[in-house]
């Protein structure tokens, strides 16, 4: 069993859940999240919750681009990189800064903090977004990435910086290529969160586009699961779809929510969003052989357990 483990963007998303699956396991765990404020802070202080009261996990509130990291990594042997601006609509404009520097700088300074530690494993937290608008489905790793989004830019450039630090300085990175993640504590921006909280408010959902675009709808467990793998994995392969075998049209997972999860949703299309591509399908046959991925959930289940989630942070929370 390793030492400590860090995992930066630790009241995220994903990060939470990562962490109380490491704790659960035994491992110390150390987390680092600014709480950015790019959603309700106190849906990440909910997400801390469990995790603070647990003696196997130490928090930092601190943003990776100014703290120590060298101190900080010298005390752990596996890092899981999650911290991100997240969010592909929000990059265009103004807000483009905090992209350059919450994925871009700030994983350059934990490669460069790395690179004179003997890490075991640097697990780097990347997205479908690096591929762009593709015919060629599905998408398979070694296609040629053409991002659509600022997003999509400054992920593939933290990806390939991770690949940099690997081949120059040894960095044992593994990026997983996350395909639209979903299930308890998804982001308020993404779309089932919105859809749901929506029609459990009795307000209309809006769908940008005509519901006809796909997306390969990936379960929070398997993506935990997909890194798990990853820290113990010895072979030679850096990159791997994280896809959730669950490729449906929006319109479809709006159908889903109405017949197995009870909500009436009244739907408004609107134009679609520039950065937005029309399908996203993962060949994750890579990640089945190396990383021995499986996903497990199905949609219809997977949405289920999300529906529940909201209504119990409607009841905590009020508005969010
Ligand atoms: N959710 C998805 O569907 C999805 C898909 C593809 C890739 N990803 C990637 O997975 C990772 C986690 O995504 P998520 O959905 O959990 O997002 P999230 O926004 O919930 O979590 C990211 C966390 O990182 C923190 N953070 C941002 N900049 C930071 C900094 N400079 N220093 C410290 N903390 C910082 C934020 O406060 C936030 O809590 C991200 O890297 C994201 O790009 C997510």
């Amino acid at each position: 069993m390793p030492g400590k483990i860090l995992v930066t963007g630790a009241a995220g998303f994903i990060g939470s859940h990562l962490c109380e699956r490491l704790v659960k396991e035994g491992y110390d765990v150390v987390g680092v999240d600014s709480l950015t404020d790019y959603y309700d802070v106190r849906i990440k202080r909910e997400n801390l919750r469990e995790l603070k009261g647990n003696e196997k996990f130490t928090y930092y509130e601190h943003s990776l681009n100014d703290m120590d990291l060298g101190s900080l990594i010298g005390e752990v042997d596996v890092i899981f990189h999650q911290a991100a601006q997240a969010g592909v609509r929000a990059s265009w404009g103004n807000r483009f800064e905090e992209y350059i520097d919450s994925n871009i700088r700030a994983t350059q300074r934990l490669c460069e903090a790395a690179k004179n530690h003997p890490i075991r494993r640097f697990v780097f937290a990347s997205s479908s977004s690096v591929y762009g608008e593709t015919t060629n489905l599905p998408m398979g790793e070694t296609q040629l990435p053409k991002p659509v989004s600022p997003y999509g830019v400054t992920k593939l450039a933290s990806e390939n910086l991770c690949l940099l630090y690997k081949k120059n300085y040894n960095l044992p990175a593994v990026c997983l290529r996350y395909f639209t993640v979903y299930g308890p504590r998804q982001r308020p921006d993404m779309a089932f969160h919105k859809f749901i909280l929506r029609a459990m408010k009795g307000k209309p959902v809006e769908i940008y586009g005509n519901g006809t675009q796909t997306r390969d709808f990936t379960y929070i467990d398997d993506v935990i699961e997909a890194n798990m793998s990853a820290m113990a994995y010895n072979g030679s392969e850096s990159v791997f779809n994280i896809g959730g075998g669950s490729r449906v049209s929006l319109n479809s997972a709006l159908d889903i929510l109405h017949d197995c999860c009870n909500l009436e949703l009244d739907v408004r299309y609107k134009d679609a969003f520039k950065g937005d591509v029309k399908h996203t399908y993962a060949d994750i046959a890579l990640a089945q052989r190396e990383l021995n991925y499986k996903p497990k959930v199905k949609l219809d289940q997977g949405l289920a357990y999300e529906v529940e989630w909201v209504g119990r942070l409607i009841r905590k929370l009020g508005d969010s």
